[in-house]
């Protein structure tokens, strides 16, 4: 990759300033171009761009700082440095305000000229790869980062990237590993604090004692154990975004606190008595069911309110199965990448696997089970075997195939049996327990069941309860 060679454009009525400065700085490996006027300057510089104007302030036909302007409508980046007689040093510094990057006194030493000129180059270029990096980052990491082909989740993209240039406080609902992080990177990268730093504080995963100080930060000596004075997340995300994950976790004493930070944009250090003004904005997270944490108390309200002015909600896998294929040749070419290993694709027997699979665990297990197939893999294809046996062989467990997570809401019921053989199953069960109950009262059980005495019977005999007459 060829550098480009740096850019000086010098401009002063004097020929001997432009013939000692052009010999100087084409000495320091500069490309040097001149021009004798305002005019001329901004002629040479519309042609061709350079990094840095050496601009001189009295000219004829159209003044130094006129020239400035018109160049920096041209190239905002441009650095132009002023060369300015002392008597009108007043004007070279209101021109600061105009967007010069900095000015000198004539007569000036040479050395002077040349440490500017230096730092304004480094400087233009630094910019440029903050501009390029921050291109790359929300290239990355913004809402074109979130891959899918399911409706619901492009609309979901396409909000994301709407309420990214807000500053609105963000509320992302969705299961273990649907992509919520994913959406919050995307919020924070695709606004205009994509440059300030995205801070991101896991309330789950810090105990409840060290919790307020994480948020806040504390001074020195504020509880045992606080050495020194500490920076906290907000401290730490100022001018940029601070990621709540699972906000469903903190204390309702916490919650107070926290609240308050988002109505009054300050806080207080643990043991500080100042209070520190805040520039963040909040996007917070969570798996679990806020809305019925609220209702049960759990949650408060108010808090609740001021997280959810926007709601971005993620869906299960298993709901966008469109999704898999493409998720999953996503990460093979992540993961063959990351282990220097070729392999082409999946086989189609696979592919049926991970369509028929309904991924509890959602993207963050296709990732899992596709990163394992290529480390196991030895053909130049995914094969069945190379998947996880729970995708492959989901009867073998069919409570993680059927999404549900807890055995306990089957009753330990077996699953593989005729749905008709399991419920009849149940029913008999039932009916005795209501027959025990009712001391064998036929009549009262059925209202204690909710079904008409007819109905009763005719269960008693299809099941073979029926045999012994009990009491009327
Ligand atoms: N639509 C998507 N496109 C590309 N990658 C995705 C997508 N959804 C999720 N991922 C990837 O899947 C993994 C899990 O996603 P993420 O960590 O964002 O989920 P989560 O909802 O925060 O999970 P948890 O609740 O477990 O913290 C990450 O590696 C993420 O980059
Ligand atoms: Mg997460």
């Amino acid at each position: 990759m060829s550098v480009p060679v740096p850019s000086v454009l010098v401009v002063d009525d004097d020929e001997a300033i432009r013939r000692m400065l052009t010999a100087v700085l084409t000495k320091e490996g500069v490309a040097v171009a001149a021009a004798q006027d305002g005019v001329e300057a901004t002629e040479a510089f519309r042609r061709r761009h350079a990094d840095v104007v050496l601009m001189d302030i009295r000219m004829p036909r159209m003044s130094g700082l006129d020239a400035m302007k018109a160049i920096l409508e041209v190239d905002r980046g441009a650095a132009v440095i002023l060369m300015t007689a002392f008597a009108e040093v007043g004007t070279a510094v209101k021109a600061m305000r105009d967007g010069a990057f900095d000015y000198v006194i004539k007569p000036f030493d040479i050395e002077e000229i040349r440490l500017l000129v230096r730092r304004a180059l480094e400087i233009r270029t630094m910019r440029a790869d903050i501009v390029s990096l921050r291109r790359e980052l929300s290239e990355r990491y913004g809402a074109e980062g979130i891959l899918t082909e399911n409706p619901r989740m492009m609309e979901l993209r396409q909000t994301v990237a709407k309420v990214a240039r807000s500053n609105a406080t963000v509320l992302i609902q969705g299961e273990s590993g649907t992509g919520k992080e994913l959406v919050a990177a995307a919020v924070h990268y695709g606004s205009p604090r994509a440059t300030g730093p995205f801070v991101k504080v896991n309330c789950a995963a810090i105990p409840e004692g060290l919790l307020e100080s994480e948020f806040f930060g504390h001074e020195k000596g504020a509880f045992t154990g606080a050495v020194g004075r500490r920076q906290g997340r907000f401290e730490q995300a100022e001018h940029g975004t601070l990621f709540l994950d699972e906000i469903g976790e903190i204390s309702t004493g916490l919650q107070v606190k926290l609240l308050r930070v988002l109505q009054e944009r300050e806080f207080e250090r643990v043991g500080g008595a100042n209070p520190i003004k805040t520039d963040v904005r909040i996007v917070a997270a969570t798996n679990r069911d806020l809305d019925s944490m609220v209702k049960a108390g759990t949650f408060r309200q108010d808090l609740f309110f001021r997280l959810n002015v926007v709601t971005l909600k993620t869906i299960p896998l298993r709901d966008r199965p469109e999704d898999i294929r493409l998720l999953a040749t996503h990460f093979l070419e992540r993961f063959t990448a990351q282990n220097d290993v070729v392999i082409r694709g999946f086989d189609p027997a696979a592919i049926d696997c991970m369509l028929a699979y309904a991924w509890p665990g959602n993207v963050r297990e296709l990732a899992n089970a596709v990163e394992r197939a290529v480390v196991m893999s030895t053909t130049s294809v995914i094969l069945p075997e190379d998947l996880p046996e729970s995708v492959v062989k989901p009867e073998r467990n069919p409570l993680a195939a059927a999404g549900v997570e807890s055995p306990a809401d089957l009753d330990g019921v077996e699953v593989g049996r005729p749905l008709r053989e399991l419920v009849n199953e149940f029913e008999t069960k039932v009916i005795r327990a209501a027959l025990a109950h009712n001391g064998g009262n036929r009549a009262r059980t059925a209202v204690a069941l909710g079904i008409s005495r007819r109905a009763l019977l005719y269960k008693l005999q299809d099941y073979g309860l029926g045999a012994r007459e009990g009491a009327e």
